[in-house]
C-alpha cells in the first residue's frame, strides 16, 4: 500500500484538481468532456456544479468519485494523488471516503431499505460485523426519517423516500465527501426541498458536498456555485444569498395547516 494512501493530510483540501482533462475517443472524433479544469474544494464546502446538458458535469463527477481516471492533469483527494493508487486502493478510498447519490436512486429493487443501506458496509475494510452493520444501517435510516420503513422494498416507497434511502446508503460509511449527481432531478418541488434540507443539515454538521444540478433554484441552496460550459469552468462564485430548505419547509407546513383550518 502506498504512503499516499496511509498518510492523508487532515488539513489538505478534500478536492484539488489541477489542469484536469478527460477526453473520450471514438473512431472519428475526440471529445474533451472535461477541459483543463482546476478546482479546490475545502472541507465543509457545499458546491453546486451547473451547466447545460453535455457540458461535462457527469464526467467531472465520475473523476471526482474515482469511478473514472483523468486523461491528463492531477486529482488529489484529501491530499492523496489518485494517480498513484492501483485499482484496489482506489476502490478502498472510494468506499471509505466518498458517498454517492444519483438522480435515479440506484437501489437494489428486491432488497429492503435496511439491506440496501447495509451493502456498502459489506465491502468496508476493516470488516464490519453483521450485527454492527444492522445497527449502523438502522441509525442511518432513522437519521433520514425512515426509521419506520426499514423492511420496505423500493417499489413500496415514494421517490423522495427512495432518495432518502440512497442518502442513508451514501452516509452509512461516514464519508468525508458526498457526491450527488442531480439528486432532485426525478422529484417534485416539495420533495426536492426535503432532500435539500437533509443535505444542508449534513453539510452544517461538517460534511463536504458537491452536487450537480441544472436548476438554479436548487443550486441556490449551496454555498458556492460553479458553472461549466463545453468542459470548462466559466464561473465560480460564492452564493451569498443561500436559501434555507428548513425554513422553506416550515413555511410550507404552516401554509398547509392554515389551508386545512380555513
Ligand atoms: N462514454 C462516453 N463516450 C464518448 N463521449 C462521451 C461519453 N460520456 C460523455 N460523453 C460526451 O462528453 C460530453 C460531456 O458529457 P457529460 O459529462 O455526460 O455532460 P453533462 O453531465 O453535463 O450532461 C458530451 O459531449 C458527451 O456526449
Ligand atoms: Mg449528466
Amino acid at each position: 500500500m502506498s504512503t499516499a494512501m496511509t498518510t492523508p493530510a487532515a488539513t489538505a483540501p478534500v478536492i484539488e484538481l489541477h489542469a484536469l482533462c478527460r477526453t473520450y475517443r471514438t473512431e472519428e472524433v475526440e471529445v474533451r468532456a472535461v477541459n483543463n479544469v482546476s478546482l479546490t474544494v475545502e472541507r465543509g464546502e457545499f458546491v453546486a456544479i451547473m451547466g447545460a446538458s453535455g457540458s461535462g458535469k457527469s464526467t467531472l463527477m465520475n473523476v471526482l468519485g474515482c469511478l473514472d481516471r483523468p486523461t491528463s492533469g492531477e486529482y488529489r483527494l484529501a491530499g492523496s494523488s489518485v494517480a498513484d493508487l492501483d485499482r484496489t486502493e482506489l476502490a478502498l478510498l472510494r468506499n471509505r471516503r466518498i458517498g454517492f447519490v444519483f438522480q435515479s436512486f440506484n437501489l437494489l429493487s428486491r432488497t429492503t431499505a435496511l439491506e440496501n443501506v447495509e451493502l456498502p458496509l459489506l465491502y468496508s475494510e476493516p470488516l464490519v460485523p453483521q450485527r454492527q452493520r444492522r445497527t449502523r444501517a438502522t441509525s442511518a435510516l432513522e437519521a433520514v426519517g425512515l426509521g419506520t420503513r426499514l423492511k420496505h422494498v423500493p417499489s413500496h416507497l415514494s421517490g423522495g423516500q427512495q432518495q432518502r434511502v440512497a442518502i442513508a446508503r451514501a452516509l452509512v460509511t461516514e464519508p468525508e465527501l458526498l457526491l450527488a449527481d442531480e439528486p432532485t432531478g426525478n422529484l417534485d418541488s416539495r420533495t426536492s426541498i426535503e432532500i435539500m434540507d437533509l443535505l444542508q443539515k449534513q453539510n452544517d454538521a461538517g460534511l463536504t458536498v458537491v452536487m450537480v444540478t441544472h436548476e438554479l433554484d436548487i443550486a441556490e441552496y449551496c454555498r458556492r456555485i460553479v458553472v461549466m460550459r463545453d468542459g470548462e469552468i466559466i464561473r465560480d462564485e460564492v452564493n451569498t444569498d443561500r436559501r434555507s430548505a428548513a425554513a422553506e419547509r416550515s413555511a410550507l407546513d404552516a401554509a398547509e395547516q392554515r389551508a386545512k383550518l380555513a
